[in-house]
Formats: C-alpha cells, structure tokens, sequence
C-alpha cells in the first residue's frame, strides 16, 4: 500500500543529513515544511514537499491532514513493559515516606515483581503486556526497546523474552529486546550475589543467545545492587555471545556505571540522575548515548539528570520512559518530553530529538527510525493543527494525536476530521 498525506500544516523532525545522531547545540533545530504533503511507498517514506506540488491521487491512499502536523514515531529506547499486575502497594509506601532502596531491601521491588511473573502464564503476560503496547502506540510511540529482568531465574528470564518476541512478532511497532537478568540477585541466591553472576554469564546469557531472544544485554549497575566489576564481566560476555551492552547507571549514585559503559562501548548508558563533571566528561567523543528517563525521576521524586549541563558540553541525550511498575508506571513518551522541558529545561525542539532521533541511535536503529527521510521506514503520526512546535510539550495531557502509520499502515484514522 502506498499512502499520500496531503494538506500537511506543517510536517516536523526532517532530517536530509542522514546523521545516526543530533549533539550539543544542534539539538536546538528540528527542521520543518510547512503547508506540505508526504508519499509512502510500501513500509518507506517516499518523498515529501509542498502543497504547491501535490502529486496526482491515482494509486495512492490518502489521508487528509486538514492541517495537522506530522511528526516522526517517537523511539522507547528503555522500557520493561513485560510485568505481571501492578505495584501501587509500594506507591502507597512510598507516599508514607519510604526511599526505593528501603522498598528493595524488604523485599520489595524487582523481586516482587519477579515474584508475582513467576506465578503468571506465558500467555497472560502476553496479554498484560500487550495492553501497555496498545496504550504507547496510541500516543505516538513506533520503535521501543523491551527489557527482561522481572524473571531473574534462568527460566523466568526465558519466558518474559519469549513474550517479547511475541510481541515482536504480532505488533504493529518495532521492537528490540533486551537481556537484563543483573536487574537484582535472584531470590535462589540471596546473599551469593558472585555466585548469581556467575549464572548470568555462563548459564543464562548463552541460552538467551543461543535462542536468539535478545538483541542487547543490560545490567543495573547501582549503589545495592551490581559493582563495576561485575557488570564489567556481565558485559564482556554479553559482547562474545553478540549482545551490545544498555547499562541502568547513576540512578542511586555515582556508580561507575558510566565509566564502565564507555569503556565497553556500550550503546547507551541510561538514567543519570546522580552526574557530575566526570562522567559528562567520559562521554565526550564516546560512541554511548546518554538517556534519561524523567518518567523516573518524577515519580520517585529525585533529583532529574542535568540536561542542560550535558547539552551545553556538547553531547547528544536520548529520552526514553523507563515504563515499568516500580518507578516509571507509563510510556507517555510525549508527558516525557514535557518533563524534559518543564524539569530539566530542554526546548521543544531538543526534547523531540532527543526522543526521535536519539533514542533511535540508542537503540542502533537511527538509520531506519527517528526522523522523515526518504527511504527511512513510515513511522509517523499525525495531529490536529497546532499553534507551535512548543504547544506538544505545553499542553502535555491534551489529546492531540489524530493518525497513526507505522511500517506504512495506517494504525488509526481519525475520519470524522
Ligand atoms: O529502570 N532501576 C532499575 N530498574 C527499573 C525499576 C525496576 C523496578 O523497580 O521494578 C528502573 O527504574
Ligand atoms: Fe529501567
């Protein structure tokens, strides 16, 4: 199918550089076409221009924007959207004044979690999960990322992954998947955390690869939960069984994390809360990604990542929403680029980018995803007209979105527009 948008009031987030990803000051510009029509041709965006040049109608399916804007997917490039039910109990806790560490440490939390994953069938987190896919794809997500790590025993880990490449397989979006069995040590193996390790190396990560389940390895790597050394180890041989490294880094403290990310040329190093001139320093000329997840920040009330300090030194940042039900219980990519703007003082432009382009590249996947190129793969949305590129962020529980195409197909029409 080949569609033809036309009456474009203005479509956002070009890019004709074919750059993998937009740093420092650049971030500023999201390049735009007003009054503007777009072509697909299949799964592909085929070209765009002005409304003075239209194409002829014949052969193509068309949608009328009737001046809404079109903008790029958004790109997740860190959730954990496989859990089993829900865990305002901690949320209740949390309000009567318990840290999330505190929450850990009585067994709470990941291992919670895990409890309650291990009691749910295969077909029932599938069905849990997919609920959560229906609910991001409707606000403007086409490209996530999905963590393992609610399992945290070799055949637990195996099942949400398997899950994963279900949703893979029957969803609408594209969908990465990540290997994250150093989410917490085991149950089995409380007090032997090398030991735990020790598993993940050599017993889980080659049956995970050998399965083919998943595409990166991730490790938290926090204050109270994985060293430096260890996630070191875990990330090595993520590397021999073919996974690039995601590593959770600096959400509690200055872990290291980012350190030991660079070192090993991980893809991203994700959360950042806790930064200082160091590891901003360490990023520079690096290959990683810095991401932040203000979802997380926001509902755990810590302090949020410096952005702005980042920006300003010169570095590209990724956004993404850390769904999962312990500390980001959402995939509003959209409220995140609020949150970016409102928290951490990123303009609009900036925020888009960010949750485009550079989550995209935070996956390895900015070639395909992440902006309106030719030849990149059809994953926009449509809204109703807007004032300005700001009003997205600024009006942040306003529904907005009309139309949604990924992979070339029309995932929603609004008619009555
Ligand atoms: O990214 N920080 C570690 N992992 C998740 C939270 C997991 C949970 O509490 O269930 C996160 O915030
Ligand atoms: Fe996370």
């Amino acid at each position: 199918m080949s569609l033809l948008v036309k009456n474009i009031g203005a479509i956002v987030g070009i890019d004709e550089s074919g750059r993998k990803r937009v740093s420092g000051k650049e971030m500023s510009h999201a390049a735009m076409l007003e009054n503007a029509w777009l072509a697909t041709d299949g799964e592909r965006i085929k070209e765009y221009g002005s409304m003075e040049n239209v194409p002829a109608e014949e052969g193509y399916t068309v949608i009328d924007a009737h001046g809404g804007w079109l903008f790029p997917s958004f790109c997740d490039s860190h959730t954990h959207i496989v859990y089993a039910g829900s865990r305002e109990q901690e949320f209740l806790d949390k309000i009567n004044g318990l840290s999330y560490e505190e929450i850990a440490k009585r067994g709470g939390g990941i291992l919670n979690s895990a409890d309650r994953l291990h009691e749910t069938s295969e077909d029932e987190l599938y069905r849990q999960a997919m609920e959560r896919i229906d609910e991001i794809v409707s606000m403007g997500t086409g490209l996530v990322e999905i963590k393992s790590g609610y399992g945290l025993t070799l055949e637990d880990e195996l099942k949400i992954l398997r899950v994963i490449r279900r949703i893979r397989e029957n969803a609408p979006l594209e969908v990465r998947a990540t290997f994250l069995g150093a989410h917490a040590v085991g149950r089995a193996y409380k007090g032997r955390q090398a030991e735990y390790v020790e598993h993940v190396c050599n017993e889980m990560i080659p049956a995970v690869a050998g399965e083919g389940l998943a595409d990166f390895v991730d490790v938290f790597c926090d204050r109270g939960f994985f060293t430096v050394e260890e996630t070191a180890r875990i990330i090595e041989t993520g590397a021999k069984h073919g996974l690039r490294a995601k590593i959770h880094a600096n959400e509690l403290a200055v872990s290291g994390g980012v350190e030991v990310g660079v070192e090993h040329g991980a893809l991203s190093v994700d959360h950042l809360e806790s930064m200082g001139d160091e590891q901003i320093e360490a990023l520079r000329d690096s290959g990683t990604m810095p991401t932040m997840l203000p979802g997380c920040a926001f509902f755990l009330g810590i302090t949020y990542p410096p952005a702005r300090k980042m920006i300003d030194a010169g570095l590209a940042v990724a956004l993404a929403s850390d769904f999962n039900p312990g500390t980001a219980p959402s995939g509003n990519m959209r409220f995140v680029t609020s949150l970016a703007s409102i928290k951490m003082k990123m303009t609009p432009a900036e925020a888009l980018n960010a949750a485009t382009l550079n989550s995209a590249c935070a996956m390895g996947e900015s070639k395909d995803y992440g902006s309106i190129t030719r030849g990149k793969v059809a994953n926009f949305y449509i809204t109703k007209p807007l004032p300005s590129l700001a009003y997205m962020p600024y009006a942040h529980q306003t529904p907005i979105i009309k139309d949604i195409v990924l992979k070339g197909k029309i995932i929603k029409q609004d008619i009555l527009c």
